[in-house]
């Protein structure tokens, strides 16, 4: 697909159906995900695969929406930071590497056509407990991983003027 049509098929899924995602799929999906850039290509992250089925109410209490677990699988995407890079102003890059990698499985999951919605809103300490994720390691993003079950609606996006500045042009 071409890689624009790609970026605008995008969209937060939040309907799925139960139907299983193939093995073949969801390895491609990860590949996209082990090969995101990452800053001095630390590749600070760990990522969590869980089958929905029989967890539902687990699950449920990570994040309290139907949608959530009607999609047949959940990806939790977390951050390890004592291996991120951080500036020497002490601005740490973590959360940006975790959000590129969840950008790769986002559109590697449209281009297959499966849909995802990333969660940030989701309870720390209940996703630690139901995923056994040590201290040092942090939960950050979440998303289902299934076929969607709802359509895209119209893109609500500021104009380019509003996000684009032309300097020294
Ligand atoms: C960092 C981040 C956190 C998000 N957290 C949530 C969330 O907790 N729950 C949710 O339903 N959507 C969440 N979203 C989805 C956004 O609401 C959605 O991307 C935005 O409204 C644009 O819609 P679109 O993805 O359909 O283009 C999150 C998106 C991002 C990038």
């Amino acid at each position: 697909m071409d890689f624009i049509e790609l970026v605008k098929k995008r969209y937060s899924v939040r309907a799925y159906k139960s139907v299983p995602v193939e093995k073949e799929k969801l390895l491609k999906v990860l590949e996209a995900a082990r090969l995101a850039p990452s800053a001095s290509n630390r590749q600070p992250f760990q990522i969590i695969v869980t089958k929905t089925r029989r967890k539902k109410a687990k699950l449920l209490s990570i994040y309290p929406r139907d949608w959530f677990v009607q999609a047949p699988l959940v990806i939790c995407i977390c951050g390890v930071k004592d291996n991120a890079w951080v500036r020497k102003d002490n601005r740490e890059y973590l959360d940006v590497d975790v959000a590129i990698v969840m950008d790769y499985i986002t559109l590697a999951a449209t281009d297959l056509g499966l849909g995802t919605c990333i969660i940030a809103a989701f309870d720390v300490v209940n996703a630690r407990k139901i995923l056994s994720i040590p201290d040092e390691v942090e939960p950050i993003l979440f998303t289902p991983l299934g076929y969607p079950e709802d359509l895209p609606g119209i893109k609500k996006r500021k104009k380019m003027e509003e996000l684009v500045r032309y300097e020294h042009w």
